[in-house]
């Protein structure tokens, strides 16, 4: 079983823009083949400029997670372009913060398909692929916020907390058939998501600073879930394990307009 990512094939799928974009740099300089996936990766000004310099050792692949029928010919794509593939980082999210009032159910829907359901259209037809393959390794970009519901960002934390429930669920069968599940829960990292934040974000990390971190942590552990960083990753579990009658007292601290 193949347990590190040198001289890897690589699939990442939101590979276009911020932590997705860096984290393509660096495995590109490591000497890895990457294949770039967003809804318009091969039109991206940031990945032609990447193609000119490594050749064939970058290539682009339109994808939109949000359409499942599409995303199985994807797969079967990506599987040939480098013959198989030994990692697929699945890094799609979309955030969209509401107050009841702002409510929208294709903002709900957007955020259902890029941070949760875009995995599962994926999955389906990469399973057979790695399963036939005999080892590979996924890992899927979650986030800190799976952790606890905050205001205003459950359109956004929901499916992510129901796509680390689903990372646990496979884990064990996965690995099972040598392929290893990960998933990374991280903090704020400043891309076009977060600039949607009115609130100061503690551990805000550049998305440079976020895709190092998650590289390194790659190479060093097949651990099942990376994390960072850990005073937010404290604070957020603390409220995980109180009471509730104490974590809902103090986000209630968080809406906005308070009198
Ligand atoms: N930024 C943070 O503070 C933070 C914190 C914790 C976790 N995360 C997670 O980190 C990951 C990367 O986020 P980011 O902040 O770097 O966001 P970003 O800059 O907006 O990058 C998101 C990537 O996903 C692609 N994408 C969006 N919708 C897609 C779709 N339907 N189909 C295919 N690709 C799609 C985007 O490209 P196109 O729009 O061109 O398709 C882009 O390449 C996300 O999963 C996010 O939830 C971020």
């Amino acid at each position: 079983m193949k347990k590190n990512i040198q001289q890897q094939r690589i699939w990442l799928v939101g590979a276009s823009h911020g932590i997705g974009l860096e984290l393509v740099k660096i495995w590109l300089e490591q000497g890895h083949k990457v294949i770039a996936s967003a809804r318009q990766a091969e039109q991206s000004d940031d990945l032609a400029q990447l193609q000119q310099r490594y050749g064939a050792q970058l290539q682009c692949l339109n994808v939109d997670v949000s359409d499942a029928q599409a995303c199985a010919v994807h797969a079967q794509q990506a599987w040939s372009v480098f013959d198989g593939l030994d990692l697929w980082f699945y890094n799609v999210g979309a955030y969209q913060p509401m107050t009841c009032e702002e409510w929208e159910w294709s903002a709900f829907m957007q955020m259902n398909q890029s941070n949760y359901l875009g995995v599962v259209a994926l999955m389906l037809p990469l399973h057979k692929l790695f399963k036939a393959q005999g080892h590979g390794r996924w890992v899927w970009n979650a986030s800190l916020a799976s952790y606890f519901g905050l205001p205003y960002g459950g359109g956004y934390s929901a499916p992510k907390a129901a796509l680390v429930n689903l990372a646990q669920a496979l884990q064990p069968e996965l690995a099972a058939q040598q392929i290893d599940l990960q998933i990374i829960n991280h903090g704020f990292v400043r891309t076009r998501l977060t600039e949607k934040n009115q609130f100061a974000m503690p551990g805000l990390l550049e998305p440079e600073q976020a895709a190092a971190q998650i590289a390194q942590a790659l190479q060093r552990s097949t651990a099942f879930e990376i994390r960072f960083p850990f005073r937010l990753r404290i604070i957020l579990s603390l409220f995980k394990y109180m009471p509730y009658s104490w974590s809902l007292a103090l986000t209630a601290k968080m809406l906005r307009n308070q009198s």
